[in-house]
């Protein structure tokens, strides 16, 4: 049984998602607010799918693919990471997205977000999930706000002034 939305389905990354990633990831656009560099060799695009293919198995949990149910398109990559060791925290569930330009402005990030929340709390049983961004990635805020995440403060990231947000595990009604 996939996990799955309204509109969206999300599976594992697979070696065979190489040419998406990879289409994904040389297109200048999609970085602009990125902290890791346009790539130029799809070999760039197969280490990124080995490293979160051991996420999996080494942490519970990665990023996966999301694809929109009866085309089956690769829209691109969302969900939780867990992290380490950034702005001064432990470990916690990071969330994030990125999608191929073309399904930008349909809310397929808003859905898929507000779908790993509701994994990330009740699934894992997580107290809290955070994101960081650029200030100027008015896109990603805007989704991260529409799905409750709060802006707590600015740090600094790889050299670049970024906004943390969290949003705690809703309380019992
Ligand atoms: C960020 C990203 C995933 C958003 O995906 P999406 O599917 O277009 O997002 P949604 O359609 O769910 O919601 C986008 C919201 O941002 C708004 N928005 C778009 N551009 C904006 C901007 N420049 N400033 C403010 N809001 C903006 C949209 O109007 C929409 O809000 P609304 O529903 O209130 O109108 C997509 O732009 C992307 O893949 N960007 C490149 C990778 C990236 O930056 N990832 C995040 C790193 S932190």
């Amino acid at each position: 049984m996939h996990l799955q939305s309204s509109r969206l389905y999300y599976r594992e990354l697979l070696p065979t998602d190489d040419v998406h990633m990879f289409a994904l990831d040389s297109l200048p656009e999609v970085h602009t607010y990125l902290y890791d560099p346009v790539v130029s060799d799809i070999r760039q695009s197969r280490d990124v799918i080995a490293y979160v293919r051991s996420q999996y198995t080494e942490r519970g949990i990665g990023r996966m693919a999301a694809l929109i149910k009866g085309t089956d398109e690769f829209i691109g990559w969302v969900g939780l990471k867990l992290e380490r060791d950034i702005n001064g925290r432990g470990q916690f569930y990071d969330i994030g997205y990125r999608l191929m330009p073309q399904y930008w402005g349909k809310g397929y990030a808003t859905e898929a977000t507000l779908f790993f929340l509701d994994y990330a709390f009740n699934v894992l049983g997580a107290e809290e999930v955070n994101a960081f961004a650029f200030p100027t990635n008015g896109a990603s805020l805007r989704v991260l706000e529409k799905c409750g995440l709060k802006q707590v403060e600015t740090f600094t990231y790889n050299g670049q002034e970024s906004v943390w947000l969290e949003i705690k595990r809703p309380t019992e009604p």
